[in-house]
């Protein structure tokens, strides 16, 4: 069974700061060469992307499909190992429930110890990625853990606030206008907490904290570990709400309550516009007017 370590005084921590956490995945048969191997083959449209980058930058601009097809395992695993590749099968317990049962155990060894913390849409993925290769600074919307399972990586981390974290870049992220890319500059890496990675590693970080990625000079494969509460959904609803606001209608919203009659107002807006498809539907039609 899984072996998962956290910090005595993640209670005190989480959400809050970096919470590091210890695993035994490398160990674990799910995760072997063959077994990945297998998953991609029975599943290759589990593989939600497989890109490419400059690694010599940190450009976002040079993030792009690399064109290649998961329905050769064995030959997309070798072009990874030799070029600039970042390979993510998403939702592998929706797949198989081995997985699930793992991420399951991991969350509800989190919530255990986390007063008031209930985590639902619980979703593990797998990385595997290129030696040298990059995953430019980015917010991901889903409460986020990563497992290392094989080689190095170094991975920065940026506070969850302005100027790492602009708002506006953050509404269009979460109203899916574009990918997950946020602006950067370098002189944010003053403000980074910096980690490096290795086998039986992880960390769990608190909501919507930019990072970036850079490989060591190892072939990678990494577990994410996804999740939401109530909380991580009233932080969604309400910048998406926000950014219905400013996008579609120029209004610059001057709240991030998820609390009191603001909060309830935006998460009505955001249910139907999400619900209705209206919400994507104003944001073309301002853009386009
Ligand atoms: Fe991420």
């Amino acid at each position: 069974m899984l072996s998962f370590g956290i910090p005595d005084n993640i209670s005190e921590i989480w959400d809050k700061e970096i919470v590091p956490v210890t695993h035994d995945l490398g160990n674990n048969p799910l995760f072997s060469d063959d077994a990945l191997a297998d998953l991609v083959r029975h599943n290759p449209d589990a593989v939600r992307e497989i890109a490419t980058m400059d690694v010599s930058t940190e450009d976002s601009a040079h993030w792009r499909d690399s064109g290649l097809s998961a329905a050769d395992p064995q030959s997309l695993f070798s072009a990874v190992r030799s070029g600039a590749l970042w390979v993510n099968i998403g939702h592998v317990g929706g797949r198989d429930i081995r997985y699930q049962r793992l991420v399951d155990a991991i969350m509800d060894s989190i919530d255990d110890a986390v007063p008031g913390q209930a985590s639902f849409n619980r979703q593990i993925g797998i990385l595997i990625s290129s030696p040298r290769a990059r995953v430019y600074y980015h917010a991901d919307v889903p409460g986020q853990g990563l497992l290392h399972i094989r080689g190095e990586k170094r991975i920065w981390l940026y506070p969850g606030h302005e100027p790492y974290l602009k708002q506006e870049d953050f509404e269009r992220v979460v109203t899916a206008v574009t990918a997950e890319e946020i602006s950067y500059d370098p002189s944010y890496d003053e403000a980074a907490t910096v980690i490096d990675l290795t086998p039986g590693n992880g960390l769990f970080w608190p909501l919507n904290w930019p990072h970036r990625v850079v490989n060591g000079d190892s072939l990678n494969v990494s577990a994410t570990v996804e999740y939401h509460t109530r909380r991580t959904r009233r932080h969604f609803a309400v910048t998406y709400a926000n950014g219905i606001m400013r996008q579609a209608f120029g209004v610059a919203p001057r709240s991030n309550a998820i609390h009191g009659p603001a909060y309830w107002s935006k998460a009505a807006i955001a249910y139907a516009c999400r619900k209705t498809g209206l919400g994507s539907r104003l944001i073309r039609a301002a853009q386009n007017g």
